[in-house]
């Protein structure tokens, strides 16, 4: 046992949740981590240039293919547990995982989550970005625009040694505050050596709860704020699709993050 298995292992003795020393990267995995997370950003970076009203999601979906495959990479969602393209767009009421579809034309005053997550010389990375298409209702941009303080609030409250539930208590209060609701059964993971570890990263838990923080732990913060409801249903068709139980808008921004002595990293920026 070195310093820090000792160090957690006090912590559990006291009731604590503690990361598996393997959930803590190595200098060397977090460099190469690094590296498929900067091209999952240039993904991104890619998208926002191209994107524009009356484009089709699909074509979202192949500038996301062709770009992480020239580039060397491998679109982490395609054929994961089934799903049939390269990245989600979730348009409008559709929480998450949304499926890109020729059938699907971006529209004045849509919003839509473009989630990428890239698989780079077997490291993987993973975040998500907002689209604005025309003008949008003054609803829709507020709504887009605390879902991204939620987030830039959630980076603030983490702290080596802090909780997870410090990082949800900062999103949800916000998001509460402003009449929003948070969706409690999907949240983030632990990432990097796979597309999704442990933990499982909830935004609706209390301060101080959950697992702590230590440093060497990468995962994302990636809250679905709602306009109304939090509860949700899945398409029976695909299998995939979130939507809003009410229709309402859903709004999502994620960012991927390593855990340092200070604070957070951000990993995808
Ligand atoms: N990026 C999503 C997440 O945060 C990926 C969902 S799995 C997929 O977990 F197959 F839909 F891509
Ligand atoms: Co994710």
């Amino acid at each position: 046992m070195d310093k820090l298995d000792i160090k957690l292992w006090k912590l559990a003795a006291r009731g604590q949740i503690v990361p598996k020393r393997s959930l803590l990267k190595t200098p060397r995995q977090i460099e190469a981590i690094k590296k498929s997370a900067a091209l999952n950003t240039a993904v991104l970076d890619h998208v926002a240039s191209h994107i524009r009203e009356g484009m089709s999601t699909a074509e979202i979906d192949r500038l996301v293919y062709d770009f992480t495959t020239e580039h060397g990479g491998i679109p982490a969602p395609l054929n994961y547990e089934g799903f049939p393209k390269s990245v989600c767009t979730s348009l409008n009421n559709v929480i998450c995982h949304g499926i890109p579809s020729e059938y699907e034309i971006l529209q004045e005053g849509d919003i839509l989550n473009v989630d990428v997550s890239t698989i780079l010389n077997g490291y993987y990375s993973d975040a998500s970005r907002m689209f604005t298409i025309g003008e949008i209702s003054p609803e829709a941009a507020r709504l887009v625009r605390v879902t991204q303080e939620c987030v830039d609030l959630g980076l603030k409250a983490a702290k080596p040694w802090g909780h997870l539930g410090d990082i949800a208590y900062a999103i949800n209060s916000h998001a509460k505050k402003h009449g929003y609701s948070v969706v409690e059964d999907i949240g983030g993971h632990g990432i990097g050596l796979d597309f999704h570890e442990e933990p499982f990263v909830s935004y609706v838990t209390p301060k101080g709860s959950e697992m702590v923080l230590v440093p060497g732990m990468m995962f994302t913060i990636e809250p679905m704020v709602n306009e109304g409801s939090p509860d949700f249903f899945i398409d029976e068709d695909d299998d995939w699709t979130v939507y809003t139980i009410d229709d309402g808008l859903s709004a999502q921004v994620e960012y991927m993050v390593l855990v340092t002595d200070t604070g957070v990293e951000v990993l995808t920026k």
